[in-house]
């Protein structure tokens, strides 16, 4: 069986030094069941543990809505957004203006 696997681009921001940001690209394989929040830990775990987001600090259980972001344009939770093998996935905050940094934002 090949092994599929998922182009993910986060938007990394730190607004302490830049308001525009980056994307940065990483190659995360794909496993059935996977969810948005699965690939960043995945990025986190074994690719790039400096990438910002609500993992300990959310439910996992899609109550608590502090791991709402844009998952390929559309709001949502990564941890209830299932994602596809082989495909492209970008995950961005949900505004520019409360980012903390990268896909944590500043509670109102
Ligand atoms: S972590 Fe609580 S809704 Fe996703």
């Amino acid at each position: 069986m090949v092994q599929k696997n998922i182009t993910v681009t986060v938007l990394r921001t730190d607004p302490e030094k830049s308001d525009a940001g980056t994307k940065q690209r990483y190659t995360v394989p794909f496993t059935e069941g996977m969810s948005a929040m699965d690939v960043l830990d995945y990025i986190y775990q074994h690719l790039d543990s400096s990438v910002a987001y609500y993992d300990h600090a959310g439910c996992g259980l899609g109550i608590c809505a502090r791991c709402t972001g844009r998952i390929n344009g559309k709001a949502g939770l990564f941890c209830q957004t299932p994602v596809d093998g082989g495909g492209e996935l970008v995950l961005e905050p949900t505004g520019k203006d409360r980012v903390q940094r990268d896909l944590v934002m500043k509670k109102k």
